[in-house]
């Protein structure tokens, strides 16, 4: 049975309140809490860096997934580290040597995941699968919250999950498929049939009132999923 996380991005919740608002979105049922960094240069948005996610980390309970849209990625890498992430991302584009940045994460005690922008192919993936906790596919272009879902990510999704699933019998190894950009109650259970576990949702949770009712609204949709291909 897959075990499905739902990860917030607290890219759209009140800036002057994140503290509070991590909270809120925990008792609300966050498995994760997805942490968006943007440095204006690898995308056209500026969000925050360590120190706001060492000043969040007493709030989180659960674990902090810090997606990294920023380039280089390596000092970041220490820094957010040293700063509490559990998770980290990078896109591989932003690297110049991408198995050296994930085997720093790896050195820091942190889960290693890369980042597909929906135009990036999946061939990127093939030689440092042993590296990866999590592929993170954007369904998306990076740098926004609350744009539409590209509908030609489910195939990619698709793609990837038959490359996870081959690697987990081979090695026995898992790999978490996390799915950000545009998911919403009305498209979660499509996402996660086309092979998805953990989904970002940034705008669908922030932007309502009842973190807890949108939360369970998704979990609701994901009950009796069966995703192509599984077991
Ligand atoms: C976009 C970010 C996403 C974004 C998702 O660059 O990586 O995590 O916050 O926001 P929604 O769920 O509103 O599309
Ligand atoms: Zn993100």
């Amino acid at each position: 049975m897959t075990e499905y996380y739902i990860a917030p991005s607290i890219l759209s919740a009140d800036f002057a309140r994140l503290g509070e608002e991590i909270t809120h979105v925990i008792a609300a049922g966050a498995d994760w809490i997805h942490f968006d960094v943007m440095d204006n240069h690898y995308v056209p948005n500026l969000t925050f860096g360590p120190m706001i996610c060492q000043a969040l980390k007493p709030y989180a309970q659960v674990p902090i997934d810090v997606h990294l849209m920023v380039e280089p990625v390596d000092q970041m890498i220490d820094a957010f580290a040293e700063a509490g992430a559990d998770i980290i991302t990078f896109h591989p584009e932003a690297s110049r040597h991408i198995d050296r940045s994930l085997g720093l994460i790896k050195s820091r005690g942190c889960k290693a995941g890369l980042v597909l922008n929906p135009a990036t192919p999946v061939y990127v993936l093939e030689h440092v699968l042993d590296k990866l906790d999590v592929i993170l596919l954007m369904s998306v272009n990076p740098g926004f919250g609350g744009q539409q879902f590209i509908p030609q990510t489910l195939q990619k999704i698709s793609q990837v999950r038959s490359l996870i699933d081959i690697y987990e019998g081979e090695t026995g190894r898992k790999i978490r498929l996390e799915v950000d950009g545009g998911i919403k109650i009305s498209n979660i259970a499509q996402v996660a049939q086309a092979g998805a576990d953990t989904f970002v949702a940034g705008s669908a949770i922030f932007g309502h009132e009842d973190y807890a009712k949108q939360i369970s609204a998704m979990r609701q949709e994901l009950i009796n999923i069966k995703p192509a291909g599984c077991k």
